[in-house]
Formats: structure tokens, sequence, C-alpha cells
């Protein structure tokens, strides 16, 4: 039995022992004496009895254990041109100092704090003061528009907000304050007050709500860290779903810590003392685990990056965080290469750098291509890992476990299980298919620690979302299949979920928008394939009987509406006016040929079909050929 295997196994055969030896990683105020609490399925408590703070963990234990002068986090921001370092006892101290800015505006344990920030270090430092202090943050991405930021608010219901003036993208600095001051306004729920971070780039009024940070900070007492209960929630992360109204995902502390704490070293080969750069956003999973949380649980120094990886200035710039920074893991999505791979395909840029530190690239987030898998194993020579994983679940499901053993790669799979997962494939009766058949991907319960316990003030919704399809699995909503050696093949979502440049989105929620315009009687929204950003929505409107519209100009409209209403990050850039749309006889509209069809696919035309013709007048305009 090879090692990979022995792990495996000893994690399904008794996963109560295994986690329990896992969470000996962890520094507990109350160790805990049982692993999981299964009396209320399919609600699953891991370490009821155990104690922690999170923050402590990542911070302060080590400072206790000597390594105060061990670098912590390296922002590097070549859109500002600034790097600066912190160690873990420079971390602790500003985290303590902000945790105590929150305590001073009333924050208590319990109480939620939405963050909503560009990757700055104060970001991570304000996740870090909730986590001290017991407040379960929710960090909102900054792309996203003020109406979802308004929902998540809502949602959430805040009792302080964290901001900063502005972030920056390629051609344009974004003032953030202008667009927290319209959720604001947009929201039922008011926070109390707002912090807010003054940035050079473009500084913000501040009105009576708001806070300065600096002042706040120069003023505040240290706060000290909190012991919480294991399951206490660490934080909210508002994911899409199938409809506009996002998913709360609910992550509890202490599991999460020992998943982490046991991925960083068996799944991403890191250790205390060596550097992981997470190009993401820690408005993502990925941010969250593996910008903030697992690095630092696992002492190690963490790159937070401020720059995209082209046109900041250029193509060459996670080669020069590589170089120097001595990253040794590389951490980002596939469209990150596909970026790089399309400015500089020859891969000029990592001769001008030293990358003999690095000795791994993971890629998550969306489907690795097998062309931009190739591309980047000849350009770096070292494993490409891809790895797959949700936000749901907090860290991965299926990798190439880097740490124990690195198994044979197999072109299109992101490998096998990772320990605490068991991961089937379900037919549409939930009866398990032959190896290699495709069907639902789903996950046998009682999923590890990590993964989601619910859905934020919605158990009904986690149950009908992710219990109720088959009973004793988590339904993941992707589908794929298990080759006969267990390798996974993960096809795509099964769902309304799709994923643009690595970035979660719900065609649901942009159907929501499309069909609010007084002029659209009804809407489609597919992702299509594309070469850069791996999927982009295409929306497909047909107008209310009687209206006369330019199309161009309708269109435009329309794509103002989602810019403004779910950010800039939807990318929806194409939509059509169309005379019908294709349905089922049961009138639901056949998406998923659709999307077949777009993609050049030779798409079967369904036997439920309501009308050929339809589907017959839609499939050039899918397809983008001209038409007379
Ligand atoms: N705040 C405000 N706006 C943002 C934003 C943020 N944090 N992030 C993206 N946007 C805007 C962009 O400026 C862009 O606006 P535009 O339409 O006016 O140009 C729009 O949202 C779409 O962004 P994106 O899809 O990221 O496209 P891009 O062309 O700016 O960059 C890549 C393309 C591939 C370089 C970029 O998506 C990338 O680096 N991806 C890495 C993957 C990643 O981080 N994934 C997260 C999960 S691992
Ligand atoms: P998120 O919750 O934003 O992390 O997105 C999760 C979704 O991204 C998954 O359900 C998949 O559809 C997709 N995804 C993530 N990683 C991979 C991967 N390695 N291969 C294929 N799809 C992936």
């Amino acid at each position: 039995m090879g090692a990979y295997e022995e792990v495996y196994r000893s994690s399904v055969d008794d996963p109560e022992s295994f986690w329990l030896r896992a969470a000996e990683a962890i520094d507990w105020h109350v160790a805990p004496r049982t692993a999981l609490d299964d009396s209320n399925p399919p609600f699953y408590r891991w370490f009821p009895d155990g104690e922690l703070n999170v923050c402590h963990n990542a911070l302060d234990r080590h400072v206790a254990a000597g390594r105060g002068d061990a670098t912590a986090l390296i922002y590097d921001s070549p859109v500002t041109g600034s790097k600066r370092t912190y160690t873990y006892a420079q971390l602790r101290d500003e985290v303590a100092t902000f945790a105590g800015v929150l305590t001073g505006l009333g924050v208590q344990r319990g109480d939620r704090v939405v963050i909503y920030m560009p990757m700055v270090p104060e970001a991570a430092v304000a996740m870090l003061a909730c986590a001290r202090i017991g407040a379960i943050h929710s960090v909102v991405f900054g792309g996203f528009a003020p109406k979802e930021l308004a929902v998540r608010i809502d949602d959430a219901a805040p009792k302080v907000v964290v901001s900063a003036s502005c972030g920056i993208e390629v051609t344009r600095v974004i003032e953030y304050k202008p667009l927290l001051d319209q959720a604001i306004e947009m929201a039922q729920h008011k926070p109390e007050r707002v912090v807010v971070l003054q940035r050079p780039q473009a500084t913000a009024q501040l009105g009576e709500r708001d806070v300065d940070w600096a002042t706040a900070a120069a003023e505040a007492t240290p706060a000290d860290c909190v012991p919480m209960k294991a399951t206490d929630p660490l934080y909210i992360l508002y994911t899409s779903g199938t409809t506009g109204k996002p998913k709360g995902v609910v992550r509890d502390g202490g599991g999460y810590a020992v998943a982490l704490a046991w991925s960083m070293s068996n799944v991403y080969d890191i250790r205390a003392g060596e550097t992981m750069f997470t190009a993401s956003d820690v408005g993502w999973v990925v941010g969250h685990s593996y910008i903030v949380y697992g690095p630092l649980l696992a002492g190690a120094a963490t790159v937070l990056y401020e720059g995209k990886p082209v046109g900041t200035p250029d193509a060459g710039q996670f080669w020069r965080v590589v170089q120097e920074h001595g990253v040794k893991t590389l951490f980002t999505a596939p469209t990150a290469f596909r970026a790089i791979k399309k400015e500089d395909p020859d891969g000029e840029y990592t001769r001008k750098y030293d990358l003999s530190s690095l000795k791994y690239l993971f890629l998550a987030g969306e489907r690795l291509d097998p062309e931009t898998y190739r591309w980047a194993s000849d350009l770096l020579g070292i494993p490409v890992i891809d790895h797959w994983w949700q936000t749901e679940t907090g860290w991965p499901i299926v990798a190439n476990p880097a740490g124990i053993e690195l198994l044979p790669l197999k072109a299109g799979s992101p490998t096998v299980p990772l320990p605490g997962w068991d991961v089937q494939v379900l037919d549409i009766n939930g009866r398990p298919v032959e190896p290699g058949t495709d069907g639902a991907i789903v996950v046998k319960l009682p999923m590890p620690p990590g993964a989601l316990p619910t859905l934020w003030n919605d158990d009904e919704r986690f149950v009908s979302s992710y219990m109720k399809a088959f009973q004793g699995y988590y339904l993941t909503g992707d589908g794929g299949r298990i080759d006969e050696d267990g390798y996974v093949y993960v096809m795509g979502r099964t769902d309304d979920v799709i994923n643009v440049a690595g970035h979660r989105l719900s065609t649901g929620g942009m159907e929501e928008v499309l069909a609010s315009h007084p002029d659209v009687a009804e809407c489609a929204v597919i992702g299509v394939s594309d070469p850069l950003k791996g999927q982009i929505p295409r929306g497909f409107v047909v107008l209310k009987a009687g209206v006369q519209r330019d199309h161009a100009e309708l269109a435009a409209e329309l794509v103002q509406m989602v810019r403004d209403q779910i950010g800039a990050v939807a990318s929806l850039k194409e939509i059509d006016v169309v005379p019908a749309l294709p349905k089922t006889r049961s009138g639901k509209i056949l998406r998923k040929t659709m999307r077949g069809i777009a993609d050049g696919l030779d798409e079967p035309v369904p036997s439920t079909i309501e009308s050929v013709e339809v589907l017959e007048a839609l499939r050039p305009i899918l397809r983008k050929e001209k038409t007379g």
C-alpha cells in the first residue's frame, strides 16, 4: 500500500481517531475528547467539546514559541509600488490593536462584521481581529456591486462594516466608500459603524457613522484572544447559488483549523518558515483558506499580492514575487495562467527570474484545461497540481497529496479524494455508477472537519440545496466520474452556477436582473466556453409583445444593469434579442442544450422539446454564424 492509500484508509476506517490525531496540531484551550457529534444528521458538528481561538493559533502561539521574528505576511503590491513584511509579532500586534478598535465600537463575540476591502494587509488584519474576539466576519469580494453587498449586509446583519477608501484595478482606481454608502442605503439593516482605511490613491469623505482606521487604531487598547467553542462560527462567506440570493456558507473554527493545518503540510507541502503565494483574493474561499488562515496556522509566510497576473505591469509579476520572496508553493486559478500564456506564450519572463525555490504549482477554482496544464508544466518543470474544492468544503476534496506522496498525474483529473472525503458518483436515481461512468459527484456524510455545518440562519436551505437530492450524501453540484484507479474527473456544474475567470457566479442571478427590465418578457443566461476566462455568460432575451427596440441599444442597457447590480466581475457582455427560447413541453428552458450548441458540441435535440423550430432558429445565433 502506498503512503497516500494508507493515510486515506485510516481516515475512512476510523475517522474519529484520524481527526482527533490531526487536532493535536492545534493549540486548544480545552482539547476535544469527542471528534464528532453525529446525533442530528445532516447537521454534524466536529470537536463539540473543544475550545480554541483561531487567531491565537494563527499568530500568538507562534510568537509564544519564539518565532515572533519569523515572517508571517508579505504584502506585495505592484499597483501601488509598495511592499511590506510583517513578522508574526508585528502582525499579532496589529491584529490585537484592531481587535481593540472593534471591541471599542461595541463588537462582541457572535456579532457579525462585514469586511469589504481590496487586497491590502488590513483585510487580513480585520479578519484575524474578528477571530480574536469571537466576532464572525463576512468578507465580501470588492468586485461586487452595491446591491450584492446590500443583500449580504441584510443577511449577516453586521454591527460594523470595515472597508477602505479605494481598490486599484488595472486601468482605474475604484472608490469603495461611495459603493458601500449606496449598499447601506439600499439595505434594510443598518450597521452601527463603518471603519474606513484611508488610502492615498483616493481618500474617502467620512460621515457621522464612519471611523477612520488609523485614528481609531492609535487610540485603541489591544484586545486579547477569547476562547471559543470549536463549533462556533468563525466566518460566513457568501457564495453564488442558483438564484440571486447568495448562500451564506458558515465555517466553524475548530474543524476548519484542524483541516487547514492538516492540508498545509499534507497537500501543499508547506511547513513553518516556508513561503506560500496564493494569487487570489480574500473575498473568495481560496483567499480565506490559503492566503490568510492556512499559511498562518502552519507558521509559514503568506504573500498577499495586490495586482493581476498580467497588466500590473507585465506578465512577469508572479515570477518576480516567487524570486523575491522565495516562494515554494504557488496557488492560483488556471485563468491566471491562460492570461500569462496569452501575453508571454514563450515564457520569456520566467527566464528573467530565479525560480529555483518554486516546487509546486497548485491550480483550482475551475476546470484545468489540458493545454494550460501542459504549457505550465513544460514551462516550469515542476508538478502542476489540479485540485478540486468549493466554498462549501473550505479545503480541497480531491487533490494530488504532494506532502504525503506525489501520485502519477492523469491529464484532466485533479487526482484522488483526500482523507475524510468519501467521494462517489451517483446516477439520477441515487445508485452508484460503474467506474468511468458520468453522474452526480457526491460526498458520503459526514464530511470531514472544515466543511460547512450549515448556511447562515437557513438550516432549511442547507438541507434543500445539498442534502435532499440523495439521502446521506452531500450534493456537490458538479458532475463527473471516477475511473478504475479511483481518479476523479470533474466535468462541470450541473446547476446554474458558472465559473468566470475563477469567480463563481450565478446565471440565475443574472437572469433575475435581465428579467427586471420592463421590455423583457423572458430570458436565459448560459455559461459558454471562453479561451481566457474558462467560461463567460451569454444572455438571450425575448421582448414583450409590441415592444419595438433597437436591439444593440437594449443589449447595452442590460449589460449595464448587470454591471450595476451584480458587478463588473459578472463579465456579461453579450446579449442577443431572440424571437423565442427553446423549452420542454413542461416549459423548462433548454439551457444545457443551448450551452452545448454554443460550445460547438454535437448536441442532441431532446425528445421533450416543445418546438424544434425554435431551437433551429436559435442555432446560428448560439453558434455566432452569420445569418442573411
Ligand atoms: N474590485 C473591483 N472590480 C473588480 C475586482 C475587484 N476586486 N476584480 C475584478 N474587477 C473588475 C475588473 O476590473 C473587470 O472590469 P472591466 O469589465 O471594467 O474591465 C471585471 O471586474 C472583470 O474582471 P476579471 O474577470 O477578473 O477580468 P480581468 O480582465 O480584469 O482579468 C484575469 C482577467 C484572468 C487576469 C483575472 O481574472 C485574474 O487574475 N484571475 C485570477 C483568478 C482568481 O483570482 N480567481 C479567484 C479564485 S482562485
Ligand atoms: P468556489 O466555490 O468559488 O470555489 O467554486 C467551486 C466550483 O468551482 C466547483 O463546484 C467547481 O465547479 C469549480 N471548480 C473548482 N475547482 C475545480 C477543479 N479543479 N476542476 C474543475 N472544477 C473546479
